[in-house]
């Protein structure tokens, strides 16, 4: 694998574990905000941050390239609303589908195919990706924080498996 492409490689990993980290932190402050339906959907979404972290991780391995793991930073830890950690979340996406979408036109660049067919699994998953937290902003927009249905609306977002 070409040096560049392994070094994009390893930036996106932690790029990846940097949004598990952050959808933890929004966890942690539904959690403290009495909101566990809502926590338990964060932490299942750090969850599948992770589990793309370890498909670029597999990647490099069955390559024969090599994982180097960087530092992650601080997520943010003060929200003030559902509306505002949901807004977050699409915005991140949304910057993650552009570093995707990058590293999927190097992989084009360097005529990488078995990478580039990796990458189209994450090209997919991003329009998922945005489209769940878009349908979740625009659900919360509509419900007043302190009100009853948004007691159910954390039941619901709880059932995620
Ligand atoms: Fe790994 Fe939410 O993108």
């Amino acid at each position: 694998m070409d040096k560049k492409l392994v070094k994009a490689f390893n930036d996106q990993i932690k790029n990846e574990l940097y949004s598990a980290y952050i959808y933890l932190s929004m966890a942690a402050y539904f959690e403290a905000e009495n909101l566990s339906g809502f926590g338990q959907w964060m932490k299942t979404q750090a969850k599948e941050e992770t589990g793309h972290a370890m498909k670029l991780f597999a990647h490099l391995i069955d390559r024969g390239a090599r994982v180097e793991l960087q530092a992650i930073p601080q997520p943010e830890t003060k929200f003030s609303s559902a509306v505002e950690v949901f807004e977050k979340t699409l915005a991140h996406e949304k910057k993650v589908t552009a570093m995707i979408n990058a590293l999927y036109e190097l992989t084009g660049k360097e005529n990488d195919y078995p990478a580039s067919i990796l990458l189209q699994w994450f090209i997919t998953e991003q329009v998922e990706e945005e489209n769940t937290a878009d349908s979740i902003l625009q659900n919360l927009k509509k419900i007043k924080p302190d009100s009853s249905a948004m007691l159910m609306y954390d039941q619901v977002m709880g059932k995620r498996e």
